[in-house]
C-alpha cells in the first residue's frame, strides 16, 4: 500500500520517515528537513505500508522541468525483503513520467549492493563516479541515470 500526505496524516508521516532515517543512514534527515522536503516544489515523497497501515519504507526526490533527483529510498531493516523497495520505486518512476519527467539521477555509496542492485534492476545505469564523495565513512558515489 501506497501513503502519500493526500491519504495519509503528514506529522504521522514526518514521525515514522524520521525513524527510518535513523536507522538507515549515518547521515539522517531531520524531521524539520523532511517535512521541508515534503512541502517543496516538485517534490515526491511517497511511504509504502503493511496491510495493518505500518509505515515501512519511503521514497523521496525532486522534479525540475524534465529532470528528477531521487533522494532517498529506504526500508526498515524489519521490512526488506518483501517487495517494498519494487513497490515504491515503480510509484516514483510512474509519477516521474506522470509529471513528464525525462531522466531521474540518484548517487550512491559503491559497496551498497542491496541499493545499486535495485537501481540496477530499474535500468539505471551507471554513468559516473564520484571519488571519495562520501564521508563518515569515505566512499566513492556511483552516479546513475534512468531514462523515463
Ligand atoms: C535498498 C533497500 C531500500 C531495498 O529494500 P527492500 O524492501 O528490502 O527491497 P525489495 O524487497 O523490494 O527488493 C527489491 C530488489 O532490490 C534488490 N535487493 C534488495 N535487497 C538486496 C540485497 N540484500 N542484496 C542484493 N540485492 C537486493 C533486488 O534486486 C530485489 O529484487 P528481487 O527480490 O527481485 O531480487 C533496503 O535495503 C534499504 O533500506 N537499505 C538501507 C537504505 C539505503 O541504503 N538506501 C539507498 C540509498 S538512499
Amino acid at each position: 500500500m501506497i501513503l502519500t500526505d493526500k491519504n495519509c496524516d503528514r506529522s504521522l508521516i514526518i514521525q515514522s520517515v524520521a525513524k527510518v532515517e535513523a536507522a538507515c543512514f549515518s547521515d539522517p534527515w531531520t524531521p524539520r528537513a523532511l517535512d521541508d522536503l515534503l512541502c517543496a516544489s516538485g517534490s515526491v515523497f511517497v511511504c509504502s505500508a503493511d496491510n495493518d497501515g505500518n509505515i515501512t519504507g519511503y521514497v523521496c526526490g525532486q522534479i525540475a522541468a524534465d529532470e528528477c533527483e531521487l533522494y532517498r529510498i529506504a526500508v526498515s531493516d524489519k521490512y526488506r525483503g518483501k517487495g517494498y523497495a519494487k513497490e515504491l520505486m515503480e510509484y516514483f518512476i510512474e509519477e516521474c513520467r506522470r509529471n513528464n519527467v525525462r531522466g531521474i539521477f540518484l548517487e550512491v555509496r559503491s559497496s551498497n549492493v542491496p541499493a545499486r542492485t535495485l537501481y540496477e534492476k530499474y535500468g539505471f545505469q551507471n554513468i559516473a563516479t564520484r571519488k571519495n564523495y562520501y564521508r563518515n565513512p569515505t566512499e566513492d558515489a556511483i552516479i546513475y541515470k534512468y531514462e523515463a
